[in-house]
């Protein structure tokens, strides 16, 4: 069942962008005349519903939780979990942490997105005053990275982009400084061999002796949006360079096959486990190299992508599903659906192959309504859920794969799975002290959990399926704990090698300017344009779009970008972007 598309596998190349364009351009002529049957009236109300449930999640956490760093919903008590994220089998907890104020720095996003800027700024100001990382806990990179690093970043620049009270006078770039503080600590991580970080880093006190020197694909291959974005807002290349060069160094091992294991050792730079496939220890490393190249602009990652998309359709695809298989032989191994899976058809769509995602997410639904919630793992070999991983803890991604679908086709049935979510979320997991995780799909036994990416991911994505006016000015992408990050053509710089040798170590931090991008050695031609239209400083090449708004139709509605003096792309939200150029 494999399509044509893909079937000649690695070689190829050129002809897969002209068809993501081809495609774009029937899916915009698509989505106009589709008439929707589901009422604007039908979609406030499921979007208040949204905002409501946020909110019960979020003011119990304050209540109840706060500064520690997530909720235990059926005991009105608070978990410091920071520390145990990705943390198995729960070694070297700390003794004396007191937690991060983790679901809130989640949470900061999403209250933008809802459009509450008080509760936002109230946020920012005792981040501010009170966080600090200089804490004797040991942390997973990859968690830090996605839910700190990234919430931090993504507050840091809408506080920045606004003209509000909190930009003219309160803020002061203390998020970002928050974050550079972070991303520092993060560095002697990098100081290995191979550059593949460490899985774990004590943010006082770094790498600790004897640590565990094995890690997972997507541990070491989706650090690019968060460390790029550090680099590109405070001047300072390490950030990015570390993530470049341990994304190049995992490339570099992938198979004759363009695929790539789950777990590997990041002193000698082997795999420890062969077997791989969309889900967990792998997801976020393809999500990351699209994503990147959205962000970025540079072809290195589209390439990747691209080779790394064909490997995937071609090797663990059958039919709407995915199974696992062998780096080495591409020989399948598990035949398991595991719900993180879920976001694939979201990347899918966002790469316009709208299709194929489709049936994905249609099997996807069918599960998740033959249970009332999507389990962890299913046997598909055996039809059944796996014996122990039969549990439900508030994930998104189906809920983040309905956005993606919805922004693209605009058909209404969209709709109609986010409000099947919206009813099983209040019908199981609700409880009077926030959202609980289900223990057991089979029973919907609770467990006193209500994880952070509930706020950042969850609630987000069901609200923006029903009022996405957040997006409405700018392109934006999500990171993998649904932070969102503004697409910029000044951040579509290459850096330069010069930054990412390989034998690169970390010195003491140069003398790099923070607070400005460094890595812009040209004046932005863009920024000055929004700030002073018609000035003497636009780029010879620049078009403007048709529309001031940035709204478009089609390609040609789309001028020519100032920086890059490419032609921007009419994206699947109907902006003009630079989401994938020919
Ligand atoms: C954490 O809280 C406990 C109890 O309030 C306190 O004794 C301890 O000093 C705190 N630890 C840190 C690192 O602040
Ligand atoms: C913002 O959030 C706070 C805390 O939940 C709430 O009290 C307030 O009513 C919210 N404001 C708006 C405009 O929704
Ligand atoms: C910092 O935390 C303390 C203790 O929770 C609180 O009293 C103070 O108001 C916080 N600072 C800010 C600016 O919110
Ligand atoms: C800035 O904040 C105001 C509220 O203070 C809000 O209405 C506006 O949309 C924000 N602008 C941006 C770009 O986030
Ligand atoms: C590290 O491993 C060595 C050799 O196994 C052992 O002697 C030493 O005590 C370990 N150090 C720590 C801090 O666990
Ligand atoms: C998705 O699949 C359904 C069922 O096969 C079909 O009716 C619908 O038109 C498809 N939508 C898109 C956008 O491909
Ligand atoms: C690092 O590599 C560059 C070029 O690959 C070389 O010019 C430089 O001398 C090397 N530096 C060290 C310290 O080995």
């Amino acid at each position: 069942m494999r399509s044509f598309r893909f079937g000649r596998g690695g070689g190829g190349g050129g002809g897969f962008k002209e068809w993501v364009l081809l495609f774009l351009l029937l899916l915009s002529a698509f989505s106009r005349s589709g008439a929707s049957s589901f009422g604007h009236a039908r979609k406030m109300l499921l979007r208040e519903k949204v905002r409501e449930m946020f909110y019960h999640a979020y003011d119990k956490y304050m209540a109840h939780a706060f500064p520690h760093d997530e909720l235990k919903p059926l005991t009105n008590t608070y978990t410091d979990s920071l520390s145990e994220l990705g943390n198995l089998n729960l070694e070297h907890l700390p003794q004396y942490y007191n937690g991060s104020a983790l679901t809130l720095i989640e949470s900061l996003s999403s209250l933008v997105v809802l459009g509450n800027y008080t509760e936002f700024e109230r946020g920012v100001l005792w981040l501010s005053h009170n966080l600090t990382f200089d804490v004797d806990a040991r942390i997973n990179l990859f968690e830090c990275n996605i839910r700190v690093l990234g919430g931090l970043v993504s507050a840091h620049i809408v506080a920045a982009d606004n003209k509000s009270r909190l930009a003219d006078g309160l803020y002061k770039n203390q998020l970002l400084n928050l974050a550079e503080d972070l991303g520092r600590r993060f560095l002697p991580a990098f100081e290995t061999p191979t550059g593949l970080p460490y899985a774990w880093i004590n943010l006082k006190y770094g790498v600790m002796e004897n640590e565990t020197t094995e890690t997972s694909t997507s541990g070491c291959g989706s650090l690019i949006l968060e460390m790029g974005a550090l680099s590109r807002l405070t001047g300072d290349s390490r950030y990015e360079a570390a993530a470049v060069r341990a994304l190049r160094k995992l490339w570099s091992m992938r198979s004759s096959l363009n695929l790539l294991g789950t777990t590997l050792d990041v002193v000698t730079g082997e795999w420890i486990e062969y077997s791989s496939g969309i889900g967990a220890g792998v997801d976020s490393f393809y999500e990351y190299l699209m994503k990147a190249y959205i962000l970025f602009g540079s072809d290195e990652f589209w390439d990747m992508f691209h080779s790394a998309y064909i490997a995937v359709q071609k090797y663990f695809r059958h039919g709407p599903w995915y199974h696992d298989a062998d780096m080495r032989n591409g020989k399948a191994t598990y035949w398991q659906l595991t719900s993180l899976q879920a976001f694939w058809p979201g990347l899918q769509t966002l790469v316009g192959d709208v299709a194929a995602a489709n049936l994905s997410h249609r099997e996807f639904f069918n599960v998740w309504e033959k249970f009332g919630v999507l389990p962890e793992r299913y046997l598909l070999d055996h039809d059944m859920l796996h014996p122990t991983e039969k549990y439900y803890p508030l994930r998104p991604e189906l809920a983040e794969s309905t956005f993606y679908l919805y922004q693209a086709t605009k058909d209404p049935w969209y709709l109609e799975v986010g409000e099947a979510i919206i009813g099983s979320l209040n019908h199981y997991t609700r409880v009077d002290g926030g959202f609980a995780s289900i223990k057991d799909v089979s029973t919907m036994q609770l467990e006193d959990h209500q994880h952070s990416f509930f706020l950042s991911e969850t609630c987000k994505y069901l609200y923006l399926l029903y009022d996405n006016s957040f997006l409405a000015d700018k392109n934006y992408i999500f990171t993998t704990e649904g932070h969102p990050l503004p697409v910029r053509s000044w951040w579509q710089e290459r850096l330069p090698e010069s930054h990412i040798l390989s034998n690169w170590t970390f010195g003491k931090g140069g003398n790099q300017a923070t607070h400005v991008s460094a890595l812009s050695s040209q004046i932005c031609p863009e920024t000055i344009f929004r700030e002073s239209v018609g000035s003497q400083h636009e780029s010879a090449c620049h078009v403007p779009d048709v529309h001031p708004s940035h709204r478009c139709r089609s390609h040609n509605e789309c001028g020519i970008d100032s920086t890059t003096c490419r032609q921007r792309t009419c994206s699947m939200a109907g902006y003009c972007g630079l989401w994938l150029f020919v």
